[in-house]
């Protein structure tokens, strides 16, 4: 039998995060072929990677009232992570609705009452009619989300420039071909020991081709495990040599 869920928060607010991920899971049944948005061959073509069976406009336009949200269980574990390394400073690379990112804002909460750490979740999301929709559900969560957010609408690539703590934990749920620029946006800011997230990498290995070989070139300083979940879960340590 599966453990019961290792989320702390109020009933409320549980409610809230089952019902988005229940209507986000709807929406990628209906414009997926195997139900699962992100790992189908469809986003693939979509994506922009073949502009010219897409461009990229239609797919913004397609994903403009799409959840996309992280999957229930990764995001189980990445709020357990969160507790287990006493990370307080995480950056959210695509924040869309802003689902995952009430997940990180409980843990966070969390590990800076038990570590005495100042730190906050940054997010990013681009469109902004998606980044007032998720400011909607983080006020039905209260304060004990809302005040630990700090979200960057526009570009990441531009809003993660500047203004980045040293960052404990990236988690990139970010369109296949913006996850190496994010992480190398971000790497200067990354600590010694700072986990990588990234997600679908197994069904989306074609579109995370760069991103997996930066990864797992040994001189990049990143230790690589696939986490089993439902399309694959990168889960990167970044030990550099020299740090
Ligand atoms: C997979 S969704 C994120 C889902 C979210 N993490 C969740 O679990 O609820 C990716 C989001 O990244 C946004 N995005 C795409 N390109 C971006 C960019 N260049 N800068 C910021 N956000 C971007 C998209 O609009 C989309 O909402």
């Amino acid at each position: 039998m599966p453990s019961p869920s290792p989320i702390e928060a109020p009933e409320h607010v549980l409610q809230l995060l089952s019902q988005l991920h229940k209507i986000s899971l709807e929406q990628e049944a209906a414009i997926s072929k195997t139900g699962k948005v992100m790992s189908s061959d469809v986003l693939d073509d979509l994506e922009g990677k073949q502009p010219d069976r897409a461009p990229k406009s239609e797919f913004d336009t397609l994903m403009l009232d799409k959840f996309i949200a992280l999957d229930e269980d990764k995001c189980h574990f990445v709020y357990q992570l969160i507790n287990a390394t006493g990370a307080t400073n995480v950056v959210e690379a695509g924040t869309s609705f802003g689902v995952s990112t009430i997940y990180l804002a409980l843990a966070v909460a969390k590990t800076k009452a038990a570590t005495g750490k100042p730190g906050k979740v940054i997010g990013t999301e681009k469109e902004i009619q998606k980044a007032e929709t998720a400011r909607k559900y983080w006020k039905q969560c209260g304060e004990v989300v809302e005040r630990e957010i700090d979200l960057r609408v526009g570009d990441l690539l531009e809003t993660l420039k500047e203004d980045l703590p040293e960052v404990d934990l990236l988690l990139l749920d970010i369109w296949s071909a913006l996850a190496l620029p994010t992480l190398k946006t971000v790497l200067p800011k990354l600590r010694y020991g700072a986990v990588v997230l990234a997600d679908n990498t197994t069904s989306g290995a074609k579109g995370y081709a760069d991103l997996l070989a930066y990864l797992r070139a040994p001189e990049n300083g990143f230790h690589n495990t696939t986490l089993p979940y439902t399309n694959g879960f990168e889960m990167s340590v970044y030990l550099p040599k020299s740090k």
